[in-house]
């Protein structure tokens, strides 16, 4: 079986639901439910014989000992995080201590547990790191794009606790010979994106009739990538990919933010069109965000040259999908919004529940 840390999440939660449709082999998702996890995105696969929820935290070691102890995983993909930019600037302790501790403790438990593997299990074991292109910092207009040997020059609490992760799990594999691999992709958009990223926020303000906050002039560009291509993109590199190795994923799809909330407003008023005229007038410029990066890019032609992995979805035809899923899930949004799926949490795991 597969552990997943963070399936809750957006990212996570998309990765175990297409696992179950692909694959027979069981999948535990491990995941303390922050604000960001939410039990409704894992709603249509939590009586799926192959599927174990835990809820834990990534920072608390026995716990982490005994789940190792008893599940015996053949691989652990790592997407829990704290995952917001913004919220890094405001409060930055919360990401010290899941991204740069939890990862420590959870890369520790594991090297622990599989050192005492027999030879040909030791071998087989992965650790799947799941990162972001942010720990390259920005480029310019005219930059090339990030690629595997780009240095390090993370700009943000986010970006930083990111990049000291990817180094822990670095050291992990040269010291202690862990078979690991890390992944370093783009800006994710799709189903169950929590409405604090841009994609979603845009989506449920327009749909309200509510301002489109965009920060500075909206001329940042960043490469967009639909989630179910990421998670294709980390089902390859746990099947294919070289221990030690990292692999840049992106979408080929360098957009600025402004181009992005024109064309989510666009779509809105062709789908559902607003009585009061284009939802373009909702637009509003706000003060930029502190050490905003102007630029990311992704040079993705390692994972597609080695791995065969290219995505199957455009900009075009993702956004689409991720419109109509978000118009389709009205109860979802509102769960969100009223922090309703918050209150299910605490009557379901108030009394405590662990591995
Ligand atoms: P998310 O914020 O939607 O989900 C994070 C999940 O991790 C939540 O379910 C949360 O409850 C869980 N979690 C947080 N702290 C935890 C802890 N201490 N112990 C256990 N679980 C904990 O994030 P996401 O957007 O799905 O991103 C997933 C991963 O992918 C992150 O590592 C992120 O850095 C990376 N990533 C995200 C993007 C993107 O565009 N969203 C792009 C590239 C990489
Ligand atoms: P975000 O979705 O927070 O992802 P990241 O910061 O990890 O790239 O933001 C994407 C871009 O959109 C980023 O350049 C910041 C910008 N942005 C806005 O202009 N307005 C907003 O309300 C938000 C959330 C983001």
């Amino acid at each position: 079986m597969i552990i997943v840390t963070g399936g809750a999440g957006f990212i996570g939660s998309n990765f175990v639901i297409d696992w179950l449709a692909q694959s027979d082999e069981p999948v535990l998702v491990l995941d303390c439910l922050t604000y960001a996890g939410n039990l409704g995105n894992l709603r249509s696969i939590e009586a799926h014989p192959n599927f174990e929820f835990v809820r834990g935290d990534i920072t608390d070691r026995p716990m982490l000992d005994a789940l190792l102890a008893r599940t015996q995983p053949r691989a652990i993909i790592h997407f829990a995080a704290e995952s917001h930019v913004d919220r890094s600037i405001h409060g930055p302790s919360a990401f010290i201590r899941t991204n740069i501790e939890g990862s420590f403790t959870l890369l520790e438990a594991t090297r622990v547990w599989w050192s005492a593997l027999p030879e040909t299990r030791k071998s087989s074991f992965r650790f799947l790191h799941v990162s972001t292109d942010e720990v390259y910092g920005t480029l310019s207009a005219t930059d090339p794009a990030f690629s595997e040997t780009t240095p390090y020059a993370p700009n943000s609490p986010y970006a930083a606790s990111k990049a000291a992760s990817d180094h822990l799990v670095r050291a992990w594999h040269h010291t202690y010979g862990l078979p690991v691999l890390t992944t370093n992709c783009s800006n994710n958009y799709g189903p169950f994106q929590f409405p604090e990223k841009l994609i979603p926020l845009m989506i449920v303000n327009a749909l309200a009739a509510k301002p489109l906050p965009v920060y500075g002039d909206g001329r940042q560009i960043r490469d967009w990538l639909y989630v179910g291509d990421h998670c294709s993109a980390v089902r390859a590199v746990l099947e294919r990919g070289r221990c030690g190795e990292t692999y840049n994923i992106g979408g080929h799809n360098e957009q600025a933010n402004i181009d992005i909330v024109r064309t989510v407003c666009e779509l809105l008023d062709e789908r559902r069109p607003d009585p009061a005229g284009p939802r373009a007038r909702l637009i509003t410029h706000v003060t930029d965000r502190p050490g905003h990066d102007r630029r990311y890019a992704i040079d993705a032609r390692k994972i597609e040259r080695e791995l065969g992995w290219h995505p199957a979805e455009t900009f075009a035809t993702g956004i689409r999908r991720t419109i109509d899923w978000y118009l389709g899930h009205a109860d979802w949004i509102a769960d969100v919004q009223s922090g309703a799926y918050r209150e299910w949490i605490a009557a379901q795991y108030g009394q405590g529940r662990s591995a």
